[in-house]
């Protein structure tokens, strides 16, 4: 999980069929995103269906994204509970700017782009980072960190070695 993934290149139907077996596992996972690397793909795309601040649901699938966040005086950070579904079950306060934008394509190559204030700003943060090769884990105070691992250690039983790419969509 700690590799940056490769750009996608071919907006084919292999994607189309990866980008639905991905929104298949995040919805029976009850995630609200889900990165390619999280099911054992090589490719930055990541899938997401998400409240914002207001509680409208935002949905998108986002190929080789660029995250833009507000800096200087425009930049606030929002302290609140994350979690991964990679780490099932463990959640750990994680402090991020409170909005975030992210470009790229969708499956097709089209542009896309989605701004997030709430749960989505972090959302978008969240599953970018992941394709680049970053986990939460790694934003959060060391004594976190452990503590959050050990946790999901304690609950990582309960789930199968190759949870969430086993989970059988709904
Ligand atoms: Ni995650």
């Amino acid at each position: 999980m700690h590799r940056e993934l490769n750009d996608v290149e071919h907006f084919d139907d292999n994607l189309e069929t990866l980008v639905k077996d991905m929104a298949a596992t995040m919805y029976a996972a009850q995630g609200v995103g889900l990165a390619a690397n999280q099911v054992g793909e090589d490719f930055k795309v990541f899938v997401f269906d998400c409240p914002d601040d207001d509680g409208e649901r935002v949905t998108g699938v986002v190929c080789n994204p660029v995250l833009i966040l507000p800096e200087g005086k425009d930049r606030e950070l929002d302290e609140d509970d994350e979690g991964c579904l990679s780490l099932p079950g463990a959640f750990a306060s994680c402090a991020r700017p409170d909005v975030s934008t992210v470009r790229g394509t969708d499956h097709t190559g089209a542009p896309v782009e989605f701004h997030g204030t709430g749960l989505l700003a972090r959302c978008l943060q969240h599953e970018t980072d992941h394709l680049f090769g970053m986990v939460f884990g790694d934003r959060i105070p060391e004594r976190a960190r452990k503590k959050l691992y050990k946790l999901h250690k304690q609950l990582i039983e309960d789930y199968p070695d190759d949870w969430p790419a086993s989970i059988t969509p709904l």
